[in-house]
């Protein structure tokens, strides 16, 4: 297919290509030749390394309501937590020792967590532990917070856009959250100076192929350091409860193109994608994925965070699941390996 050649020779195309190629990601051939090209990408510039990062699960509070979450504020089911500091730390000390050098903390837009209160955090992790980075997801604030949060220390910011369709967006979220606050955020963090992570769901409620393409080429305008993405799971309590899910295998064409888009990037095998299918996040990594991101979060928390139905990884210890996790990426020929894993220059 002469897409796939165009794309693999000039690692773009315009956004009507992008949605004829995703019209083509049933075809074995399309398929094949992307993840052989993806996965030679990632090997260039990463060899067999797969990057690991702790994810601590520090607050499962959100102010917010997306239609698809199950820990939206409109969810009175949800058994909400938040960890203290002091807890946050035993993740960390807990993850240290078990070889982490990327901490990632992650919660609901709880608005518990003041500036104050973050930056507080982010300077104890940084000082007790100078040589792991520091990622933060807890979703859209200021300029001056996100500024605050780099001077405290953190290096890293993982916010997905969700959708980069305004129409599709209107869909997902209700009206107090917009696209162009969100791309704000987005650009904020870039010119901060922070590792910057986008992405976005896959096979969300009423998405489209076109859809789809504006989202790479939301990607490739931004150029962020890591990109996620995953299925879209229903949660029972959510509005969409019942729709249907998204697709592995278009999630695992997806993952091959955006490592095209951006050879360097680090692009996360998720665990949305090894809730949906038992070898999902092998297949992640064989389709150009090179991140997987084992829980830290106390085991007592783990099914409380509880973002879509049948979540994996919720009922064992850090140490299972990271032993689980090198077991995996070493049963499709890659290694987990202990360093920070920035992303090559
Ligand atoms: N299915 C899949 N992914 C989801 N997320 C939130 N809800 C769901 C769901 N129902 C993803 C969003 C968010 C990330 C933390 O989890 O993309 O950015
Ligand atoms: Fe968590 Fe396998 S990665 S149990």
């Amino acid at each position: 297919m002469i897409l796939t050649e165009k794309l693999i020779r000039d690692h773009t195309l315009a956004r009507e290509e992008y949605a004829r190629l995703l019209e083509a990601s049933g075809d074995p051939e399309v398929r094949s030749m992307l993840s052989r090209e993806a996965v030679r990408l990632r090997k260039l510039y990463y060899g067999d390394k797969v990057f690991t990062r702790g994810l601590i699960e520090f607050t499962n509070y959100c102010k917010n309501n997306c239609y698809y979450c199950g820990i939206r504020c409109q969810n009175p089911h949800a058994k909400r937590y938040r960890l203290n500091r002091e807890e946050i730390l035993d993740c960390c000390e807990n993850g240290y020792g078990l070889g982490f050098r990327t901490f990632v903390l992650q919660g609901g837009e709880d608005p518990f967590f003041t500036d104050e209160r973050m930056t507080e955090i982010i300077r104890e992790i940084k000082t007790r532990y100078p040589d792991c980075a520091l990622t933060l997801s807890i979703g859209e604030r200021s300029f001056e917070s996100y500024r605050r949060f780099r001077v405290a220390g953190a290096d890293r910011y993982l916010l997905r856009h969700e959708t980069a369709d305004e129409a599709h967006y209107r869909k997902l979220h209700p009206e107090n959250l917009t696209l162009a606050n969100r791309k704000r955020c987005l650009r904020d963090l870039k010119a901060l100076g922070y590792q910057v992570g986008a992405g976005f769901m896959v096979g969300s409620p009423g998405q489209t192929s076109a859809e789809l393409a504006e989202d790479l080429c939301f990607l490739e305008e931004l150029q962020p350091e890591m990109v996620g993405i995953g299925p879209f799971i229903p949660h029972h309590e959510t509005p969409f409860a019942e729709a249907e899910a998204g697709s592995v295998d278009l999630t695992l064409f997806l993952l091959s193109v955006i490592r095209i888009l951006l050879p360097k990037v680090l692009l996360p095998a998720t665990t949305a994608l090894g809730t949906l299918d038992p070898q999902g996040r092998e297949k992640g990594l064989l389709a150009g994925a090179n991140v997987v991101m084992p829980n830290l979060s106390p085991v007592k928390n783990r099914k409380q965070y509880d973002l879509y139905d049948n979540k994996i990884c919720t009922g064992e210890e850090a140490a299972e699941c990271r032993e689980c996790l090198a077991r995996r990426v070493e049963s499709v020929g890659y290694r987990l390996v202990t360093e920070r894993g920035d992303a090559v220059s």
